[in-house]
């Protein structure tokens, strides 16, 4: 047996709830973006978030009506996704308050910076890794805009980085759950691919 859930019937409110409940664990991409004057440097996180594209680069975030940080991207070109690891859990969240534009997350919630190497809007000095970001395009769909952006450069935390790769037990990422839950590593499984050549496997 199953329960069965209509959309139409439900309604987008509801519906949403279902959806973010059973598309998990997501990834955080702890958003930097830098006002159109420049002076207010903003950070969000957004749990809609996954690589689009392998070459050239592109991460894709989507923001849910029109926010702070979709109107920085647009004004501005460019963004951070700084990685969200364990440790930070308070802090990200605090900056998934809906603080007003001109008063910028790192300053509200007292959140250390670094400047990027490639694009303007500053990362997180605490974050293990941050993608800095060119935009590539935006799609509106329904309620939300998808936001492509090219990565330009990738600066990975020293102590992360285990015979060249970040190493993932050192990352520590966060995810987001259903309702208000977050998700840490669970166990981690290491299991080759099957080539067709190789089918059935032995
Ligand atoms: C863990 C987490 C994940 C979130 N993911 C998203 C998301 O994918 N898209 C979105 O629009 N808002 C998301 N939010 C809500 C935004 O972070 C929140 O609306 C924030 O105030 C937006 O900030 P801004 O106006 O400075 O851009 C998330 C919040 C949290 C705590």
């Amino acid at each position: 047996m199953r329960v069965d859930f209509d959309p139409e019937s439900l309604g987008a409110g509801a519906f949403y709830r279902l959806l973010t409940a059973v598309v998990v664990p997501r990834p955080i991409a702890w958003v930097s973006t830098l006002a159109a004057d420049g002076t207010t440097a903003n950070l969000a996180p957004h749990s809609f978030f996954t690589v689009a594209c392998t070459d050239p680069p592109i991460v894709q975030f989507t923001s849910v009506g029109r926010k702070d940080s979709l109107r920085n991207v647009e004004a501005t070109g460019e963004f951070v996704v700084n990685f969200a690891p364990e440790p930070l859990l308070g802090q990200i969240n605090a900056t998934g308050t809906d603080f007003p534009a001109d008063e910028g997350e790192f300053d509200a919630v007292g959140i250390e910076r670094e400047p990027s190497l490639r694009v303007k809007p500053p990362r997180v000095a605490a974050s293990p890794v941050a993608l800095e970001c060119r935009l590539h395009s935006t799609l509106g769909i329904g309620n939300s805009t998808l936001v492509l952006g090219r990565v330009v450069h990738a600066a990975v935390r020293e102590d992360v980085v285990v015979d060249g790769h970040p190493d993932v037990r050192r990352l520590r990422p966060l995810s987001r759950l259903g309702r208000d839950e977050w998700g840490t590593l669970g166990e981690v499984h290491d299991l080759a691919r099957i080539a067709y050549r190789d089918w059935p496997p032995s």
